[in-house]
């Protein structure tokens, strides 16, 4: 059935980037049943590639040959193993967004890992604990690199997933170009210090609102990834009954209408569709933020109505993330700000010479080899509660690597219990996020609006 399905997307508009899935997805099946998988190679490479009516986008990054990187298949408790090769002259690395893997598959250079230099290749290895929705990107000369095109969606497939009649995976992203269909300056220091430099061009699996056919009256998972440097998105869904049922790759305490949610980089959002019955209806994703509201894919509804009813979904698991314990937890401040100095940076990695940000006062690039000192050392299996505050006038997605922590209260609203990797954070909100440390080694902590990240927002926890 989900062969059968994920061909029928093959029609879709999306070509190249659905023809991708299906390869993928054969190729992990051969792999699940040897005990050492055959690594996925990801080589990346510089392209030409169709992004605007404008003509072929020069220096397109990718993994592959052609077009968007692969959606990548695991599966909850087996192994995965990948061999990044760089095919580009620009020193990389991957990072897997919110898979718990050991520290040293973790793909940040200095912290973790060393560079992997045009020619070279790095082995990743690691068995996915936790069933959902993630992706990967590189952690060094982030801004170029992802702002290029190196972001691609991992689903991570539980066996006892309830059964949908199709799933659709959509990869949302911006490019920076300009009216030749070029890339243009990636970076302005004023939008830095501020929201982030926003693309030009917006697109879901590397298309301009590509519509994918589903069957009416069916159940559909529609799996998305923000995985755009910058924009934050407030999506609701037109024209049929949709269901949110995880957040990035955890399962939903409780489900909800996508009504306006705002989920900012690095963050992912699973649906569930019920089509209408009639053939030809069309369903919309949209984005509602800000002064140009966009639609981002539509589904058509084809053939005669299974006539699904979503009552029927079973839940999903919930992934085995260990429970915070808050009686005995002890709370780490964390202050989000602007910071007034500006120090300028190395050139390393990527950096971009400015530091705006700050997380307790310290600006840091993270992904480089100064000295800072990690924000906290964590004991191995305690529980941690951070309190964070952002005293900035914008919002931030904050993302911490190797552990999945719980969302306990928010100053400002009513919060689900989500366990997530990704929180964020709006203006002059506080939130309590919980969690235990019980992944050892070094661990990131940064904005995922990758401006903010690179001019200072980035810290890291030490768990020994
Ligand atoms: Cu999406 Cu530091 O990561
Ligand atoms: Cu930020």
């Amino acid at each position: 059935m989900t062969v059968h399905t994920r061909r029928r997307l093959l029609k879709g508009a999306a070509t190249a980037g659905a023809a991708g899935i299906g390869l993928s997805a054969m190729g992990r099946l051969a792999g699940w049943a040897a005990q050492k998988p055959e690594p996925v190679v990801l080589k990346t490479a510089s392209i030409e590639a169709r992004l605007t009516e404008a003509g072929a986008t020069r220096n397109v990054l990718t993994w592959g040959e052609a077009g968007m990187p692969p959606v990548i298949r695991m599966r909850k408790g087996e192994p995965f193993a990948a061999r990044l090769i760089n095919g580009i002259d620009d020193p990389t690395t991957i990072h897997w967004h919110g898979i718990r893997v050991p520290n040293k598959m973790d793909g940040v250079p200095f912290l973790v890992q060393p560079y992997v230099y045009q020619g070279d290749h790095f082995d990743y290895g690691f068995t996915p604990p936790d069933a959902g929705t993630f992706w990967y990107h590189p952690h060094c000369n982030t801004l170029t690199q992802m702002g290029h095109g190196l972001t691609g969606v991992v689903l991570v497939e539980n066996p006892k997933d309830p059964q949908f009649d199709f799933e659709v995976v959509i990869n949302l992203r911006d490019w920076r170009l300009g009216d030749d269909g070029q890339f243009i300056e990636q970076f302005r220091p004023r939008d830095a210090a501020r929201t982030g430099t926003y693309g030009t061009v917006r697109t879901a699996n590397w298309l301009d609102q590509p519509q994918y056919d589903a069957p009416a009256g069916g159940l559909v998972r529609l799996r998305a990834a923000i995985t755009d440097v910058t924009r934050i998105y407030a999506f609701r869904v037109d024209g049929a009954e949709a269901a949110v049922i995880a957040l990035d790759g955890n399962p939903v305490p409780q489900r909800f209408a996508p009504d306006a949610l705002q989920l900012g980089p690095g963050q992912r959002l699973d649906l569930a569709i019920r089509m209408p019955d009639e053939e030809g209806a069309i369903v919309s994703l949209r984005d509602v933020r800000g002064t140009k509201p966009k639609v981002l894919a539509t589904l058509r509804a084809v053939g005669k109505s299974l006539k699904r009813d979503p009552r029927d979904l079973a839940p999903l698991e919930a992934n085995p993330v260990a429970e915070v314990d808050i009686a005995r937890a002890q709370h780490i401040p964390l202050a989000l700000s602007a910071t007034a100095e500006n120090v300028p940076g190395d050139g390393i990695c990527g950096s971009l010479g400015y530091s705006f940000w700050a997380i307790n006062k310290v600006p840091w690039p993270g992904d480089t080899p100064d000295p800072t000192a990690p924000l906290a050392e964590l004991k191995l299996g305690r529980s941690y509660v951070i309190d964070m505050e952002n005293l900035t006038p914008h919002a931030h997605p904050i993302h911490l690597h190797g552990m999945s922590f719980k969302v306990l209260s928010s100053s400002t609203r009513q919060v689900q219990p989500q366990v997530t990797d990704t929180y964020l954070i709006q203006s002059n909100e506080k939130v309590q996020l919980g969690f235990v440390a019980d992944n050892p080694g070094d661990w990131l902590l940064h904005c995922h609006i990758i401006e903010h990240q690179k001019t200072g927002m980035t810290s890291y926890f030490r768990v020994v």
